[in-house]
């Protein structure tokens, strides 16, 4: 593949040789003499038009701890503030010559779009409630190194998953990967046909969490509700939030996960997501810096098999 622009178009035996990768880097990144230079000599951009603290810190850690030159656009200070349009900027950073672009954007679509117009890999780091496909790999990462494994599980992702990429490239990840997938919510948080992948719906915790190997919590994203319904924090708490209670009714060895931000009380108690026995959440941070390395890593060697256009 060319960029990373989601899930959607990677086989399973892609999927794994990336995790498999990522593992290793992993390890790597645990050891003190980080040395590695599978991007020197390449330049990364890192395009953030929504906030982010977890995917623009570790795509920033990763790409320096292999060797590359890496840039902060800073957005908000950008002429995109003066009107130049998203494929304007794109253009004008691509005759720079960078390497690799890591772009977030509130709109699904874009960074697609955009990934036709530059002659450099670009890598999704988020697009609306498209895709999110870093955020699918590092989870599944974190699960198959908390379960021995990345099939058969039944993985319970709950909350606010209409608005939620993070949800459809875990969804499309785990399907591929042959996976039990439910998916617990307030119906008004759920997408139309979202059991067209082969998810279970339900809108009760408890029967949703009943065995479950795996429970991803989702934020609730009040940002993209844009005039809808929003529940109430308290009442949603009540229903939704995964307490100690909830959480009895997934296997006694089960795991918690959640992408971050997070909303205490709102959709998690602090208490189970600060728990060490059962939350990974620090682990799926860790694994985020281990999941870029080895996409860019991935991406640069088709970047290197490539002819560059060289002016003398
Ligand atoms: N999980 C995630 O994407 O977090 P950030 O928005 O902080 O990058």
């Amino acid at each position: 593949h060319r960029h990373l622009l989601g899930i959607e178009p990677l086989r399973p035996d892609e999927i794994t040789t990336l995790l498999d990768l990522a593992d290793q880097y992993a390890t790597y990144n645990r050891g003190r003499d980080k040395n590695a230079q599978a991007l020197a000599g390449m330049t990364q951009i890192n395009m953030f038009f929504e906030n982010s603290t977890r995917t623009q810190a570790s795509f920033e850690l990763a790409g320096k701890r292999l060797g590359a030159d890496v840039m902060n656009m800073a957005m908000q200070a950008s002429s995109i503030k003066k009107g130049e349009t998203l494929i304007d900027t794109a253009l004008t950073l691509n005759a720079m010559h960078p390497d690799l672009l890591v772009v977030r954007h509130p709109h699904s679509g874009a960074v697609d779009l955009l990934a036709q117009k530059v002659n450099c890999a670009v890598l999704n780091a988020g697009d609306g409630r498209h895709e999110h496909p870093t955020q699918a790999l590092l989870d599944a990462l974190t699960i198959r190194r908390a379960k021995g494994r990345l099939h058969r599980l039944t993985i319970a992702i709950c909350g606010d998953v209409a608005h939620s990429r993070v949800a459809r490239s875990n969804l499309l990840l785990l399907h591929k990967m042959e996976n039990r997938i439910r998916l617990v919510g307030p119906p008004t948080l759920m997408p139309a046909g979202i059991d067209a992948f082969g998810a279970e719906v339900y809108d009760d915790m408890r029967e949703g969490l009943r065995d479950a190997d795996v429970v991803m919590m989702l934020r609730l994203q009040k940002e993209r509700m844009d005039g809808g319904f929003i529940p109430s924090e308290r009442e949603y708490y009540h229903r939704y939030g995964l307490d100690a209670e909830k959480l009895s009714h997934a296997k006694p060895d089960a795991i918690v996960m959640h992408p971050g931000p997070m909303n205490r009380g709102v959709e998690i108690d602090g208490t189970i997501a600060d728990d060490i026995n059962r939350s990974v959440i620090q682990d799926q941070v860790e694994m985020g810096v281990a999941v870029r390395m080895a996409a860019m890593d991935l991406l640069a060697r088709n970047l290197r098999a490539r002819p560059k256009t060289v002016m003398v």
